[in-house]
């Protein structure tokens, strides 16, 4: 890894354990209700059945963790990974010592996972923040036996994801851009070009790689009306990034934009905007 590309993986690092682990953990809740329809989506691909060894890659807060717990028993196993103290904390409160379950607070990159021990190597939206992609998805796939199979969501590019670029857009008439991101660089839109994953992939060993869009509806405020919606969208993604630091007021004016924005989609409670993924698979 060139100093540039350890730099931003090591800022990834910084973000999970700092501002971003904070903001995950604070909104767990809500934040798993938000992606459920990817949680859905994701889980049945993946099809963990009884008896498998799963690995949950940057498991988070453990939305996926808890369902994939359940799917391998009896008699399987799974180790949730995660490089966040807090948010892997949080993780294991909620899911508890159940059996079988074994948390990981370590790099995925660089983490010496049990040789070939995993059927099935699992992330929602967790490894679209490496600095070198290939050489993780190397070391990950050592962790799975041959023929198994990685499953896992990752956004497809922002333009197709207004549920994050509208906010973020609104919040921008107050407050200054994020750095300019390339498309490459870690970071939540990193694995939106379909070729660019098949070549990773294809780089870390994986054959049979295929990516599916999905289209989703996402209800930022989970059913509790615009001003949840607006409060989600403040503390959450490049969103909350783009709001760190900033003075109580700009922050005001900030708010008042996205909820401007978002109350032409408000419906009821509901406020849905449109989420694009791909599921990815692929074979070892
Ligand atoms: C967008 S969150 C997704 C969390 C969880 N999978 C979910 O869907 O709720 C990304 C997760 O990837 C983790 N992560 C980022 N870089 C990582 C790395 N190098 N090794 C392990 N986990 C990492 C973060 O700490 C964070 O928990």
């Amino acid at each position: 890894m060139n100093h540039v590309i350890a730099d931003l993986h090591a800022s990834q690092i910084a973000y999970w354990n700092g501002a971003g682990g904070d903001h995950w953990v604070r909104r767990q809740e809500l934040t798993d209700q938000v992606l459920a329809p990817v949680a859905e989506v994701v889980l049945a691909r993946a099809a963990a059945r009884p008896g498998e060894h799963v690995i949950d890659i940057g498991c988070g807060c453990g939305a996926t963790t808890l369902v994939l717990a359940d799917a391998v028993q009896p008699g399987g196993a799974l180790v949730a990974a995660d490089v966040s103290e807090p948010m892997l904390a949080r993780a294991r409160r909620r899911i508890g010592d159940r059996s079988g379950v074994a948390y990981v607070c370590a790099d995925a990159t660089t983490h010496g996972f049990a040789p070939g021990w995993a059927d099935l190597l699992f992330s929602r939206f967790g490894v679209m923040f490496f600095g070198d992609p290939v050489a993780a998805f190397a070391n990950m796939r050592q962790g799975l036996r041959p023929g198994g199979r990685t499953v896992f969501a990752c956004w497809r590019k922002p333009a197709e994801n207004p549920w994050m670029m509208l906010p973020l857009q609104a919040a921008y008439l107050h407050v200054p851009k994020l750095p300019k991101q390339e498309p490459d660089d870690p970071g939540p839109f990193s694995f939106g070009d379909p070729d660019r994953v098949r070549r990773i992939l294809g780089a870390a060993g994986f054959t049979q790689v295929a990516l599916e869009p999905v289209d989703l509806m996402l209800d930022l405020a989970s059913g509790r009306g615009l001003d949840a919606a607006v409060a989600y969208t403040l503390d959450i993604g490049a969103t909350s990034r783009a709001l760190d630091g900033v003075s109580d007021a700009l922050r005001a004016e900030a708010a008042g934009a996205i909820h401007d924005a978002l109350s032409p989609h408000a419906d009821g409670g509901r406020v849905p905007l449109a989420g694009a993924i791909w599921i990815v698979t692929a074979t070892a």
